[in-house]
């Protein structure tokens, strides 16, 4: 269910008070926002420019993982309000609320929770924190935006282990590589930009083999899109006592990539070394859209009928044309186009529909990702003539 702001974070006592001193509260602060209003009268302040945020007009935006049906009402009910309290660094009451949710969603304690600006933040602290241990062994093919970030500032080494045959995470490989002397593993789970989802007894059997010698960080960004999250999540083995990270993110099936929320469950003192290594503090309109939507089922399963439509529509369009892709449990599919992916990403742009360009050597293969439905079609339509199918 969704977070109703009125009903139980205004007067469930989350702050302490009671019904009756918060219903005090809010309307002492309408009535100072009156009085405030009538003394400094808000300009008008005309945005000149629809598009300053989001997709330019008439561009199909399929290049990026975002979820364009977001940020769910349930959110941005919660942002308005959270807007009005701007003026505040994010009030502790709100951090716990958020870590209550999510532990209680997921079975674990609130110290086991770390919550940042996004995943990417946590990842990149990660990436800081065991990097200067030794390599951080990974798949070739992954999301290492943050291990690079670690490189770059000469705290990291990747260890890249090349994928399967069939484009998987090859887990055998890169478990012959783990010592003790090994950084971190960083493992991707749906992979990106594969979409692909590892088998999840032998992924689990392997984590919990080199968590043994190791620290295991699982990215699971996209896992509430795979088929089976619950199935397939690694959360379980942090509680069983192995030294895993979990990392999730309120940018893909929530709709708030512009917003900023993502966290890590782990042991509470991993969680304790997150925390301690995020660079900034998270707005409090992130923290305040992420309680509004966190349980906000209606829009979870509308949010993941739109990407399986689409995805639907993409795989439906590929099976016409004769050309392969990879199985995707996610908002992306990778298909091999059997032309240079650049040229393809260019040929979709003069046509105003965004797709991915080339990762690494994989010259022939492009990502495109599940956008609104009517720009999924553009992308069908367009694929046959540029593809020369
Ligand atoms: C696999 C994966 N992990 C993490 C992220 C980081 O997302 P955010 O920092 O918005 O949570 C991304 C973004 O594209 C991603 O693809």
């Amino acid at each position: 269910m969704a977070y109703d702001i009125s009903r139980r974070f205004l007067l469930a006592g989350a702050t302490g008070i009671g019904v009756a001193g918060a219903t005090a509260c809010a309307s002492g602060a309408s009535a100072i926002a009156e009085t405030t209003e009538a003394a400094f009268p808000p300009e008008k302040v005309a945005v000149e420019n629809p598009y300053l945020l989001g997709p330019p007009e008439g561009v199909a935006l399929l290049s990026r993982n975002e979820n364009p049906y977001g940020p769910a009402p349930s959110a941005l009910k919660m942002i308005e309000y959270a807007g009005s309290k701007g003026a505040y660094y994010a009030s502790q009451v709100a951090v716990k609320q958020l870590l209550e949710m999510i532990a209680e969603k997921n079975g674990v304690a609130p110290e086991q929770i770390a919550l940042t600006t996004g995943s990417g933040e946590a990842l990149s602290a990660i990436a800081m924190i065991y990097g200067p241990n030794g390599p951080i062994v990974a798949p070739r093919l992954f999301w290492d935006t943050t291990a690079l970030y670690a490189a770059r500032l000469g705290m990291a080494t990747i260890d890249r282990v090349p994928l399967t045959e069939g484009m998987e995470i090859d887990l055998p490989a890169i478990e012959a590589k783990v010592t003790e002397g090994t950084g971190l593993v960083q493992l991707c789970n749906p992979n990106n930009p594969t979409g692909l989802v590892s088998d999840p007894a032998t992924l689990k059997a392997a984590v919990k083999r080199m968590a043994a010698k190791t620290t295991v960080l699982v990215d699971e960004a996209y896992m509430e899109l795979a088929d089976d999250p619950a199935g397939n999540t690694c959360i379980p083995l942090i509680n069983e006592g192995h030294n895993v990270i979990v990392s999730r993110t309120f940018s893909k099936i929530y709709g708030m990539a512009g917003i900023r929320m993502g966290y890590t469950i782990s042991s509470p003192e991993t969680a304790q070394k997150i925390q301690a290594t995020a660079m900034s503090w998270s707005p409090c309109t992130s923290y305040a859209a992420a309680i509004g939507c966190y349980n906000d089922e209606k829009f979870l399963n509308f949010s993941k009928g739109k990407v399986v439509e689409a995805r639907q529509m993409i795989t439906t369009t590929l099976d016409t044309l004769g050309l392969e892709y990879l199985p995707s449990q996610t908002n992306f599919v990778y298909f091999k186009s059997g032309k240079p992916a650049n040229d393809v990403q260019k040929a979709f742009a003069e046509k105003k529909i965004s797709i991915r360009g080339q990762y690494m050597d994989y010259v022939d293969w492009s990502r495109v990702s599940t956008g609104k439905i009517e720009d999924v079609e553009r992308f069908c339509k367009a694929l046959p003539e540029i593809v020369g199918a």
